[in-house]
């Protein structure tokens, strides 16, 4: 291909994925709104695309980035001289090795556990589930915070990690940090606070004069802490850092390999060659934005965040989970509103806003993550909008008996054929067996919603597995 086709080529495939300017995807992607500072970010990228963390000897222009942003950070968490930090490739691999250290940590442990609330991220799971440790899941309380008491009564011999959220995902909710700390403290356990996506908000907050429950290194017994660069420090993607108290806490993470005849393997994190790009887009990022910069955009932030929770709260038909502690909202809606045709509705009005299932007697709820460059009142109009048209158009119908099927479906006992009918009954590939997405999730949604966990997984793991089959005609 020529550069030309190249580029148009580019382009086309990139027109069918979601907006990362304008503040209307309100997942996946942080917009702070400035145009220059993007540019020069991206310019940051490009130049050091094909720099190696692997060996910083060799790329001590990346060690020198990374150091830099630790010591940005460092203002943020209240970090204490001894602080040390990495940069990681996101927050899911900040999580993990916050794990694999605390595991690695204590090697007298032969069945090591973690401690974590219902409403931990997902990534404390897979690292349970990659690292062979335990996951000790305690129950919130009514307000979706963790319970510090019942997370203190599951510290056993067994637990290395106890994890808290500044705030949770699902709910935008800090947990009661100090308390769960102390408690982990008291029996000689690590505790991690993730705040991958509240640790560049939170702290601006703070200084906004905003009421913040204590997260940060000022409070004893915290050992570590995740907080994401490509999230509200408006990096470009692949970037996040992996905070620790002291040193001694971070050695476990290292790893190095002699044993072989090539050069000896030095890694700080699950990746061993690193692109400079994402460490060199973050430090453009931070540099250009700087503290005074980001506390404009946190305070806008929330001010649009407050404008969406009060709009919603007047809105008949939606209710919030919780009142935001941060930049993220979940609302429930009413019986009679179906959430995801809302979120439907709002993706025909250019807004994505995330569904979440129904867990564990939770209703399912819609949820965003509000940037600087979120239009509030442009989103409530288009949310009024949405639920009007969404209530007017009636509940998504699942059919008994296949609500009665799906709630007992074993999905162990599923083969590849069963997938294949499951996928194509719910609307993820056609008569012919091609794959793709349906312009309407919600009857999609509605199916998963009455499935219980285990399946929705298998079943979306058998579709994500068949989309990434280049070859195959058909499934
Ligand atoms: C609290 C929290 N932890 C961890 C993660 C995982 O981050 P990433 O998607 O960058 O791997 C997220 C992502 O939203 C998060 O909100």
């Amino acid at each position: 291909m020529t550069p030309d086709e190249i580029r148009a080529r580019l382009v086309a495939l990139q027109e069918g994925d979601l907006p990362v300017h304008g503040g209307r995807t309100l997942a996946y992607v942080y917009d702070a709104g400035l145009a220059d500072v993007d540019a020069l970010a991206r310019e940051a990228v490009a130049a050091f695309a094909g720099s190696n963390g692997l060996d910083p000897t060799a790329f001590p222009s990346l060690l020198a980035m990374e150091n830099d942003l630790v010591a940005f950070a460092r203002e943020l968490v209240d970090g204490p001289d001894s602080m040390v930090g990495t940069v990681t490739s996101g927050g899911t691999e900040s999580c993990l090795l916050a794990v694999l250290g605390a595991r690695d940590a204590r090697p007298d442990v032969a069945d090591p556990s973690i401690v974590v609330a219902e409403t931990v991220h997902a990534a404390f799971h897979k690292a349970g589930h990659y690292f062979g440790v335990r996951v000790v899941v305690v129950p919130v309380g009514p307000d979706h915070r963790a319970d510090a008491d019942a997370m203190a009564a599951a510290i056993d011999d067994t637990t290395v990690l106890v994890v808290a959220s500044a705030p949770s995902y699902a709910h935008g909710v800090v947990d009661p940090v100090p308390a769960i700390a102390t408690a982990a403290a008291a029996r000689g356990v690590r505790c991690h606070v993730d705040a991958c996506i509240g640790g560049w908000i939170l702290p601006y907050a703070a200084r906004l004069g905003r009421p913040v429950t204590p997260w940060t290194f000022a409070v004893d017994g915290v050992t570590s802490i995740s907080t994401d660069l490509h999230k509200y420090a408006y990096a470009p993607k692949g970037a996040s850092l992996l905070l620790h108290r002291d040193p001694a806490l971070r050695r476990p993470q290292y790893f190095a390999h002699a044993g072989w005849p090539g050069y000896t393997m030095l890694n700080a994190t699950l990746q061993s060659t690193r692109s400079g790009g994402p460490i060199a887009g973050a430090w453009a990022t931070t540099r250009a934005i700087g503290h005074d910069g980001y506390h404009v955009l946190t305070d806008r932030a929330l001010a649009a965040t407050d404008e969406i929770a009060a709009g919603i709260t007047e809105l008949t038909g939606l209710s919030l989970v919780a009142a935001p502690d941060s930049t993220l909202v979940a609302a429930t809606a009413d019986d009679d509103l179906d959430v995801f045709t809302v979120c439907d509705e709002m993706a025909e009005r250019g807004w994505f806003v995330q569904p979440q299932l129904s867990y564990d007697g939770r209703p399912p709820s819609l949820h965003v993550a509000i940037s600087a460059a979120t239009d509030a009142g442009a989103f409530l109009a288009a949310l009024g909008e949405a639920v009007a048209s969404a209530r007017a158009q009636g509940p998504v119908p699942v059919d008994p008996g296949v609500a009665d099927l799906l709630r007992t479906l074993d999905p162990a006992t599923l083969g590849d054929a069963e997938f294949d009918l499951l996928l194509a009954a719910g609307g993820l590939a056609g008569d012919a067996g091609e794959l793709g997405l349906p312009d309407r999730m919600a009857p999609v949604n509605a199916l998963l919603d009455v499935a219980p966990p285990a399946l929705r997984e298998a079943v979306l793991v058998a579709f994500l597995d068949r989309l990434a089959r280049p070859f195959a005609s058909g499934t």
